[in-house]
């Protein structure tokens, strides 16, 4: 008789963004007269740059004639894209990253998922609470975080580190020791972030203890403040104890097309063992490589012109993130975030929980949101809301919370 892995079975409830679709759609099946705003769930809604689509034209014309035609992709990305992510994301920042310590991949959330897979079950993880569920979640699938006390919402193997208003959202040094920590700066959800020299001190940290730092900068291209660094690696130290995990998605509007790449140092090491080796290796056996046409459209991320198209729908996202703090502000709610990040993280007023707050507004805004809650126990009384809809429907949902 075969046996699952059990550890599946112990994750609680569904994953938080199902739980919400159910609910709006139940919503929307009881009033289908009522206009939905959806600023929930962390999605992109403008289209592909030019630049971008250009290059995936020309892609799709090579893969038409034999002589231009490719097949499998190399297991960790075609050269000119790993150049071109070394180039401008790395060393146009002063960080000493070879294109060979780059794999490109379908994305952070696969790569945040598959990476604790090589480490030890024994190793105890450290997150941030609030956090984004992947990297727990893909914890309790290896069997890493213990058992679940739903009284609590907590592992009884994993270390939370509380990101609330009375530490400014930022992660303090855990009373036990761990193995394996996890950051996401600039954060979702709360949508804050450290200072370089606050980032420096995990380094120090992390070095000094012996733990591995999985750093995930999925927004890093949200940063507007001088002294955030853009990269782990501009920290002293950071290639002796730091995994980071970049994403195509919002960035570049890739959540559909499905681009990302994690860096593994190679000075990183456990004893004499190389993780840069063991990730490659995971991923010549597990990933055939992200598809040709994909990866030109990631070249042309970094293209002069595809550089200044983003820039610019960057700045469109980060229009309605001052459009929703402001109009929040306005409106008497306590605001986070939205600054170097597309996320806006409330207050609940009145004592309301994080699935109360997001009852009201679906009923009586006809706005979604996400509950606080859903993102680690510490997220109870907060909310978060994305500047990825588009300008006209920010406005709009803006205007009717401020009249509720
Ligand atoms: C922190 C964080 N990491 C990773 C991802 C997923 O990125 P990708 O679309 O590249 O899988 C998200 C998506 O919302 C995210 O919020």
């Amino acid at each position: 008789m075969f046996q699952i892995n059990d550890n599946y079975q112990k994750l609680p409830g569904s994953y938080l963004f199902s739980t919400i679709a159910k609910k709006v759609a139940a919503f929307s099946e009881a009033n289908p007269d009522k206009n939905i705003i959806r600023l929930g769930i962390g999605d992109v809604t403008q289209p592909l740059a030019p630049a971008i689509i250009e290059a995936m034209h020309k892609a799709v014309d090579e893969m038409a004639d034999a002589k231009t035609f490719r097949g499998y992709a190399p297991d960790l990305g075609y050269e000119f894209l790993r150049k071109a992510i070394s180039d401008n994301d790395y060393k146009a920042r002063g960080c000493d990253i070879e294109a060979d310590e780059i794999f490109v991949s379908d994305g952070a959330k696969s790569d945040s998922g598959n990476i604790q897979e090589i480490f030890s079950t024994e190793n105890r993880i450290a997150v941030c609470d609030p956090v984004y569920p992947v990297y727990v979640d893909s914890n309790v699938m290896a069997g890493r975080t213990g058992t679940y006390d739903p009284a609590t919402e907590m592992w009884s193997n994993v270390i939370y580190m509380p990101c609330t208003r009375e530490n400014n959202f930022v992660p303090e040094f855990p009373k036990e020791t761990p193995d394996m920590i996890y950051l996401c700066l600039p954060n979702n959800p709360t949508g804050t972030t450290i200072t370089k020299a606050q980032l420096q001190e995990w380094v120090d940290y992390a070095n000094k203890v012996g733990a591995v730092i999985i750093y995930d900068g999925a927004y890093e291209a949200y940063i507007s403040e001088d002294n955030v660094a853009h990269s782990i690696y501009e920290c002293e130290g950071a290639k002796t104890c730091a995994i980071e995990l970049k994403s195509f998605s919002k960035n570049a509007g890739f959540t559909g097309v499905r681009l990302g790449y994690t860096v593994v140092p190679k000075e990183l090491k456990c004893g004499d063992v190389s993780l840069h080796s063991m990730w490659a290796r995971r991923h010549g056996t597990k990933f055939n490589g992200a598809p040709y046409i994909i990866q030109r459209a990631g070249e042309a991320v970094y293209s002069d012109a595809g550089k200044a198209q983003l820039k610019e729908q960057i700045a469109y996202y980060m229009k309605n993130a001052s459009t929703i703090k402001s109009g929040l502000q306005e409106a008497g709610f306590e605001v986070y975030g939205g600054v170097n990040a597309p996320y806006i993280w409330l207050k609940t007023p009145d004592q309301m929980t994080s699935w109360e707050f997001f009852d009201y507004l679906l009923e009586k805004a006809n706005v979604v949101g996400t509950p606080g809650s859903g993102f680690g126990p510490s997220g109870e009384g907060y909310f978060r809301l994305t500047a990825f809809g588009s300008y006209e429907n920010t406005v709009a949902a803006l205007e009717r919370i401020k009249a509720l």
